[in-house]
């Protein structure tokens, strides 16, 4: 069901909330990704509505998308991800002092995925809870951990982001199917050394956009209302102009806050919405293609698991190395948003 609304995206119109790193830094301490083994092409969604493999590329650069098989949760892709992330960053489960789970697909109310995730990883006794915000929830839920982490009430934070988006998808809505995907990406989150790790941030939300990306029944509340159909909607072209407006302008911020130009940005990871979004905001920044990690291609956008399964497939490339200055950069429903410049540890 959609929701109309005069809303207009117009994040220009929208102060920007932006602060460095204070405190003991944090940095990504290693990074794991999973995604599920099934592929939906361009070319199977012919065969289901009215759309073409042309039409999908051009519009979105979007070739495939992993899908889940019917009856798999969030928390299993979760917690694989979160596995590779541990073993990335050379510590155990038991080391951890919080698990944070970005998600906009959590299995149910409650419990939390974070939970399901502690209670698989043998975890017990860590502090667990997942974080709301769409798109954003992976860079809202690294801002919790830096933040944990720099007042020294933790140690060692994982982060993950993970979807099963596909069962949110109408697939008979052309406007929505084509564009999402499943997966999971986790980051481990460690105190770092004086000036690497986190650098700055920038993080905002305007609820006056709620109606731009909606899942189910929201007036009614979808749960109270037993919504038998908890899709997906979207004003596609407004949140495409709010998208490349907002990570111009936090791209701007987070740098501004850090010291540095621009064009020293080494990597920007973007959440993986739309590839358009993408280029159109990267030629405004000045960033060339070479230094922007995309990987919707492959993905579709996975909302919170877009940005980690970009920033390790960039890592495992050998695309960042010590010392680089990495952007990550989201949005999404809410409106959301969140990005964060990080020097490479
Ligand atoms: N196949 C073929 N034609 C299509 C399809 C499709 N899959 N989808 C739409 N069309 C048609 C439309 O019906 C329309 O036809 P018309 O001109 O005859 O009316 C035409 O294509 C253009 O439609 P638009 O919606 O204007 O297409 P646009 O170029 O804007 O692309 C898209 C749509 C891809 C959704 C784009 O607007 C977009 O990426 N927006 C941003 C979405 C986003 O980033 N959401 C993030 C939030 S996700 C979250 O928070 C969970």
């Amino acid at each position: 069901m959609a929701i109309t609304t005069s809303y207009k995206a117009r994040s220009d119109a929208v102060p920007l909330r932006s602060f460095k790193a204070k405190g003991r830094p944090s940095a990504i301490a290693g990074v794991g990704v999973h995604a599920p083994q099934k592929v939906l092409t361009n070319f199977d969604l012919e065969k289901l509505m009215d759309t073409s493999d042309k039409w999908i590329t051009e519009r979105t650069g979007i070739h495939r998308r992993h899908i889940a098989e019917s009856g798999t949760t969030t928390f299993s892709l979760g917690t694989q991800a979160a596995r590779a992330a541990l073993d990335a960053a050379g510590i155990t489960a038991q080391d951890l002092d919080m698990i944070l789970v970005g998600t906009s697909s959590p299995d149910g109310p409650f419990p939390s995925v974070a939970c399901r995730i502690q209670n698989e990883l043998d975890a017990p006794g860590s502090v667990a809870w997942d974080t709301l915000a769409a798109c954003t929830s992976f860079v809202y839920a690294l801002s919790i951990a830096d933040s944990f982490i720099a007042t020294e009430r933790a140690d060692n934070i994982l982060v993950i982001g993970a979807e099963v988006l596909s069962r949110l998808i109408d697939y008979t809505n052309r406007g929505t199917a084509v564009i999402f995907g499943d997966g999971a990406g986790a980051a481990v989150v460690r105190p770092a050394p004086r000036g690497a790790g986190f650098l700055s941030w920038c993080l905002g939300s305007d609820g006056r956009g709620y109606a731009q990306v909606t899942c189910g029944n929201i007036e009614k509340g979808a749960y109270a209302a037993k919504d038998p159909e908890p899709f997906i909607e979207m004003v596609g072209p407004d949140v495409f102009k709010f998208a490349v407006d907002i990570f111009i302008r936090q791209a701007t911020e987070v740098c501004r806050e850090a010291g540095i130009g621009l064009d020293e940005i080494d990597l920007w990871v973007p959440h993986q919405a739309n590839f358009r979004i993408i280029d159109a905001a990267a030629r405004r920044i000045g960033l060339p293609m070479e230094r922007v990690a995309v990987n919707i291609d492959e993905y579709g956008n996975t909302s919170s698991a877009s940005i980690p399964l970009a920033l390790e497939e960039a890592v495992r490339k050998g695309r960042v190395k010590s010392g680089d200055h990495v952007l990550l950069a989201g949005f999404g429903s809410g409106l959301t948003w969140g990005a964060t410049l990080m020097k490479w540890v």
